[in-house]
């Protein structure tokens, strides 16, 4: 496997770290293969419970690479734009929550890297913006659609069509991002995330993360049909029982996943 992207394993959780940090992180075609095959790693692993995407050094992602891009054709472009639609899909998709862990520059490709986990944590030092108008691009890996879906269509018209960057706080304040952390702590409380998700019923977790994900591109009788029917799918599994028991016998429950 390429070391453009680092693949561990933390207990349950699989720790993801982007891997190029002297181009702080720039997706290139062959990191995002690199990103795409790692999370097609963590599609098979049924041990994995969750997921912690992260960058190695000063940037989480600073975006797409300027450098390959520059010397693309337009349809060269709009291959590179669904490359990088179906890695973001794949990891959106994946069964197991994902948590975005941004230690510094989300920008661009980075910033919409950040939107395609389920949630962000974010350091202090974090920086988010999607600066591609300031290049004469606009954003290309689902940064239109996913950053209105997160924080409304002001705040994403404002971030897209002025570049200008906002700080940890900021991000925070507008719902980019779920939580801040000193520096140093926020791998280990990201990880420490994954494993109370750990602990839950799998089937349970992997059922509603894709109802809400499901449910938020439908109107809401549908979005309700599919609750029911996971409601159900629910009562038919081994951790359904063992959830219900070890409470009314006030024990810890241990879910099998099934
Ligand atoms: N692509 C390619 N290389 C990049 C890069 C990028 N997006 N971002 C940083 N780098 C490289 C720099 O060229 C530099 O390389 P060299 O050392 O070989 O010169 C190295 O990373 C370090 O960067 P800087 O010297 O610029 O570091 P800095 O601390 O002065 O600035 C920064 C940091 C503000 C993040 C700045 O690097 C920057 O503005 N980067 C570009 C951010 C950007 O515009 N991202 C959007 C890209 S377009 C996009 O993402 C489209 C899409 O949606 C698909």
């Amino acid at each position: 496997m390429s070391d453009l992207v680092r693949s561990e394993r933390r207990g349950a959780v699989a720790l993801l770290t982007m891997n190029r940090p002297k181009a702080l992180n720039a997706l290139n075609r062959a990191s995002l293969q690199a990103l795409g095959d790692a999370i097609a790693s963590v599609a098979c692993d049924t041990e994995v419970r969750a997921l912690v995407l992260t960058g190695e050094g000063r940037a989480f992602v600073a975006g797409a690479d300027i450098e390959e891009m520059s010397a693309m054709s337009a349809l060269e472009a709009e291959a590179f734009a669904r490359l990088g639609h179906e890695t973001f899909a794949a990891l959106e998709a994946l069964r197991v929550p994902t948590i975005a862990a941004v230690g510094g520059f989300a920008l661009g490709g980075g910033c919409e890297l950040a939107l395609s986990c389920d949630w962000v944590y974010a350091s202090h030092k974090a920086v988010f913006g999607q600066p591609e108008v300031g290049l004469g691009l606009i954003p290309g890996f689902g940064g239109t659609s996913r950053l209105v879906r997160r924080v409304g269509l002001a705040w994403a018209k404002q971030l897209v069509l002025t570049g200008a960057n906002i700080k940890a706080d900021e991000a925070q304040r507008i719902g980019l991002v779920n939580r801040l952390f000193e520096p140093e702590e926020l791998i280990a409380e990201a990880l420490a995330s994954g494993e109370v998700i750990a602990k839950q019923g799998p089937v349970a977790v992997a059922l509603a993360k894709q109802v809400m994900q499901q449910g938020q591109d439908a109107d809401v009788r549908t979005a309700h049909a599919l609750e029911r029917s996971a409601f159900g799918l629910v009562f038919a599994t081994e951790d359904r029982v063992e959830g219900t028991s070890a409470f009314l016998e006030k024990r810890s429950p241990g879910f099998a996943g099934r």
